[in-house]
């Protein structure tokens, strides 16, 4: 089996499969994260990793492969791009664009340890319209029929926000959590996890988008408070207070939040689902004014984020050194290869019937159909169409 590399960068690229691996960008419960690339390309992909123990399960497989598909579907700009689903070499991975900057968590620790302690509020909002605004385009994905195909994210965390360099802001793991919650007593997935869950989800009751819901409030409490919300000695007790859900208002802790915004948040936070929003665009609809008085920038989260984590921001500047270098065994792949068009990049890591599902689904999904947009084909058909009536008119003539 392919040693996986434990560093970053690694000393050598390791080949994986049509990839090779540049070293460990990343280690999470169920998995860890490689800054890689397709071979004979320059440009950077993540791949995870499922760790090997899951790789056993085949009811975490099945499911894995199954929500795979659906998160390949997802085409929003406030979610990673997953390109493909597979296996290599007996493990189970996930390719996407890799992102370059921190995962919230890490800004929010070094929020912590700064002068100021906590996220400023303009910024904290930024944050939250956007994870807001790629829930919602995901709660509202149909399949081709235009039925619902109530995706529900389960894991909204600060773990699974990851901010750019650019200051963008991307949705992670969309898909993989209900694999994994089905054995999370097994693997452990969950520890940790309960903070940003909603009650109805620490009691495993069946959940709907209303649940991510509750986990974005949460994350936005955290953001303007600086604090956890839910915390205790024991899982058992943070299990405790996430099921009562009794929380305080945020400007308790921070009296730059306003009663308004207050109240937005613990309409987030209300135990029963029906209390809270119905969807993230409304709660997304309620937040934007706030953030609109203060004329933000998406460029001061992106001068703030390089300026909290200095040590992530110089790791980014080599990886981008890499980038421009390519290693002589890449040139001669590079040489070979047909995959030169950017537009044909993300193609090609696509199973072609998902593309062709997609591009009768609604919700901003490609509208290509075998790589071709579908004015060529329109045009085609007009022409054959022509073709046709102008060989019936000779013959007829
Ligand atoms: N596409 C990506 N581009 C860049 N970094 C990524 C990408 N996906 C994940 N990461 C980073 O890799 C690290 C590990 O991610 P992973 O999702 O495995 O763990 P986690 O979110 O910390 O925990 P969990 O197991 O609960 O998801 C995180 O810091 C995450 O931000
Ligand atoms: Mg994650």
């Amino acid at each position: 089996m392919v040693k996986l590399p434990d560093s970053f960068p690694a000393p050598e690229p390791v080949p994986f499969g049509k990839y090779e691996l540049l070293g460990r960008a990343g280690r999470g419960g169920m998995a860890d994260v490689y800054l890689a690339r397709p071979l004979g390309q320059r440009r950077f992909v993540a791949i995870k990793c499922i760790k090997a123990k899951l790789a056993d399960k085949q009811q975490f497989v099945d499911m894995f492969i199954q929500e795979g598909n659906l998160a390949v579907q997802l085409k929003h700009d406030a979610i990673v791009k997953t390109f493909e689903v597979g296996r290599i070499q007996g493990l189970y991975f996930i390719c996407m664009e890799y992102i370059s900057g921190v995962d919230l968590s890490g800004i929010l620790k070094a929020c912590a340890s700064s002068n100021s302690r906590r996220l400023p509020v303009p910024h904290a909002l930024f944050i939250a319209v956007r994870i807001l605004e790629g829930l919602h385009y995901a709660h509202e994905l149909t399949d081709k029929n235009g039925r619902s195909l109530n995706l529900v994210n389960r894991d909204v965390s600060p773990s699974n926000v990851r901010v750019a360099f650019d200051g963008e802001v991307k949705m992670l793991d969309f898909g993989i959590a209900k694999a994994a919650s089905g054995l999370s007593s097994e693997i452990g997935v969950l520890k940790g996890k309960i903070s940003h869950m909603s009650p109805e989800q620490v009691r495993g009751l069946p959940l709907d988008r209303r649940s991510d819901i509750f986990s974005t409030a949460v994350v936005i409490h955290e953001m303007l408070t600086g604090e956890k919300l839910f915390r205790g000695d024991s899982e058992f007790q943070v299990m405790d207070l996430v099921r009562k859900a009794e929380v305080r208002a945020p400007s308790q802790a921070n009296p730059r939040v306003t009663s308004d915004l207050d109240k937005i948040v613990l309409r987030g936070l209300q135990k029963l689902p029906e209390h809270r929003y119905q969807t993230a665009e409304e709660m997304a609809t309620d937040l934007r004014p706030i953030l609109a008085n203060y004329n933000f920038n998406r460029s001061e989260l992106r001068d703030l984020v390089r300026d909290l984590c200095p040590d992530a921001w110089e790791r980014d500047q080599q990886i981008s050194q890499l980038g421009k270098k390519s290693s002589p065994k890449l040139e001669a792949e590079a040489k070979k290869s047909k995959r030169t068009d950017e537009e044909d990049y993300g193609e090609l890591f696509v199973d072609l019937s998902i593309e062709e599902e997609l591009s009768t689904m609604s919700g901003g999904a490609s509208a290509k159909a075998n790589g071709q947009p579908w004015w060529i084909w329109l045009m085609l058909i007009a022409s054959g169409a022509l073709l046709v009536l102008a060989t019936v008119l000779v013959l007829a003539l």
